[in-house]
Parts: structure tokens; C-alpha cells; sequence
């Protein structure tokens, strides 16, 4: 599934410890790359390590929050020897749920700064390597609330937008260097993040998707960017892309007010 002289010998997750950066980093070690994952929660991070390693892969771990400014340095720090051919760029779930105008302005500034600031620095850094070895792909993680702007949420939904722009301008400049770059479109999927954010997943006809299944779907359209809706969304996507937009806003947010809880995140 993953061309190992493509996207080897080394993959870099940021986000590589839980949920689908866990799942990434099974499937990318069993197709043989080596990895580095990083990741703020050391256990996590050591017990996906731990798994990748059986594949017979080398796995170096980075303990490391993306929102610290100096996170690029650290992180070259890891990789600066290493040939990197994949880097997928998984962190980035909403950690801030309110309303703008009464809303903490660092803690929106910090969704913005993994989801746009660091993701920009290291798809920078990474991408001009991979446009010098002409070959490699850069995985964005993004999310079907980039389509729709949301209350309580508006900061992390057009920070999804933004990415997703932001991945079809650089997948056509980085084709001309033969690098893949593909905005992976996600659902609601059940990750760890989600179960501590209390959404109510068991909602009868919400489409909750797996991990697993949505990372091997990544990784098998990693040449087919710019943009990748997984999980069956792709009817979702075109719906919230259409107009009238306050009709399509309107419907979207009673039907989100059903799953996010309704007290702060
Ligand atoms: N789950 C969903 O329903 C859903 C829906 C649409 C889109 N998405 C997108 O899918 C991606 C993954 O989401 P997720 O639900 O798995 O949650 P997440 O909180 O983004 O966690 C994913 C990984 O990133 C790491 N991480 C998070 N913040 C970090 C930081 N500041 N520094 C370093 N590592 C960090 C986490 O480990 P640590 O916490 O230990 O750092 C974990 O390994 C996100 O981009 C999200 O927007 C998810």
C-alpha cells in the first residue's frame, strides 16, 4: 500500500501516539518505514512505539508539545540525519469550544497555532527536503468541520478550512517536484480525544468511523490529493460546500448541538 522508496525511509507523525496517529504509525511500520512519533503523554507515545518496533522498524520517539515555539528546532533536533520521505501531520482536535466574542483569546490562539502555525513550519521544513529528493508525500489531517462554520467551534472549523486551501495550493506546487500532498478529510471517527471530550458517539445514524479505517484510506490515496474525504463523507463534504450558506449553517447546528456536549471543553 505505502511505496517504502517513495515515502521511506522515514516517516515523521506529529501526532503519532493515539487514535489515527497510532494507527498511522502501525500501518506505516508494517510496510516497513521507520518512524518518528511524537507526542505529549509519554505512555502513549512508548506503547505505539512499542508496536510499530515489532514490524522490525526503528521508531525514535519525541516527547514534545507542537505548540511550543522552539518545536521545529526540537524536532530537527531528531530528524536533521534522517531521510524523510512521509510526514503526516495528525495533532490538531478542537481543545477550546466557545463562543468568540467571550471567548479566552490564548486558548484560541492555541488552536490556531498547531493547526495552522506549527502544521505551516513543519510541512515547510519537510516539504523543501522532500522537493530536493524529488519524491515523498505530506499527509494533512483535516476534518469535515473545515466545510461549515460552527458556533462554539468557529476558530477550529476555519482552521480545518484554512489546512485544506492551504493543501491544494501546495499539492500543486510540490507536483512539480514529484511530492504528494493530500488533505485527509476526516468524520467523526472514535479516537481517544473524542471520548475525553465527551461527545455522544452513540448517536443513532451518526457515521462514527474507526481509526484504522480511515488511516489505511489515507495512506492508499496518498497520491490522489489534494483532498481525500474518508469515511463515507464525501456526500457530507459536497453538502456543506453549497449554498445557501445560512440555510446549510443553520441545519449543521442543530445537528451538532445533538453531539457536542454543552458545557466548556
Ligand atoms: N476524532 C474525530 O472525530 C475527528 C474528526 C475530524 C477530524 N479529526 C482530526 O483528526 C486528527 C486527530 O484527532 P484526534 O481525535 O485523534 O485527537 P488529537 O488530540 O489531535 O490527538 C492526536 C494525536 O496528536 C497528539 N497531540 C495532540 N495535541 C498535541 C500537541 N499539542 N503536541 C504534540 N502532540 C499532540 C496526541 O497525543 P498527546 O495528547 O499525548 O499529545 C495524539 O497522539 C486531528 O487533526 C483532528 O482535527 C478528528
Amino acid at each position: 500500500m505505502i511505496d517504502y522508496d517513495t515515502y521511506g525511509p522515514w516517516a515523521v507523525i506529529a501526532g503519532g501516539s493515539e487514535g489515527v496517529g497510532a494507527s498511522f504509525a502501525r500501518l506505516l511500520a508494517g510496510a516497513g518505514l521507520n518512524l518518528v512519533l511524537i507526542a505529549r503523554k509519554p505512555e502513549p507515545l512508548a506503547a505505539t512505539a512499542a508496536e510499530a518496533r515489532r514490524h522490525g522498524v526503528s521508531v525514535h520517539t519525541l516527547q514534545l508539545d507542537l505548540l511550543d515555539p522552539t518545536a521545529l528546532e526540537t524536532v530537527r533536533g531528531v530528524t536533521d540525519e534522517l531521510d524523510v520521505g512521509l510526514l503526516v501531520f495528525n495533532a490538531g482536535a478542537n481543545t477550546y469550544g466557545h463562543e468568540f466574542v467571550t471567548g479566552d483569546t490564548e486558548r484560541m490562539r492555541r488552536v490556531i497555532d498547531l493547526n495552522i502555525t506549527t502544521q505551516l513550519s513543519l510541512a515547510q521544513h519537510f516539504g523543501a527536503a522532500m522537493a530536493e529528493r524529488r519524491s515523498g508525500g505530506i499527509l494533512l489531517v483535516g476534518s469535515l468541520a473545515g466545510y461549515l462554520g460552527q458556533a462554539q467551534i468557529s476558530i477550529y472549523s476555519a482552521t480545518k478550512a484554512f489546512s485544506r486551501v492551504f493543501a491544494e495550493g501546495l499539492w500543486l506546487e510540490m507536483r512539480e517536484y514529484g511530492v504528494d500532498v493530500l488533505e485527509l478529510i476526516l468524520g467523526v471517527t472514535r479516537t481517544p480525544a473524542m471520548a475525553r471530550g465527551g461527545l455522544n458517539l452513540d448517536l443513532p445514524g451518526l457515521n462514527v468511523a474507526e481509526p484504522d479505517d480511515v488511516a489505511r484510506e489515507g495512506l492508499a490515496n496518498l497520491a490522489n490529493g489534494p483532498v481525500h474525504v474518508a469515511g463515507g463523507n464525501q456526500q457530507a463534504a459536497e453538502h456543506r460546500s453549497g449554498c445557501p450558506r445560512d440555510e446549510l449553517a443553520l441545519e449543521a447546528q442543530e445537528a451538532s448541538k445533538r453531539l457536542l456536549p454543552d458545557s466548556e471543553s
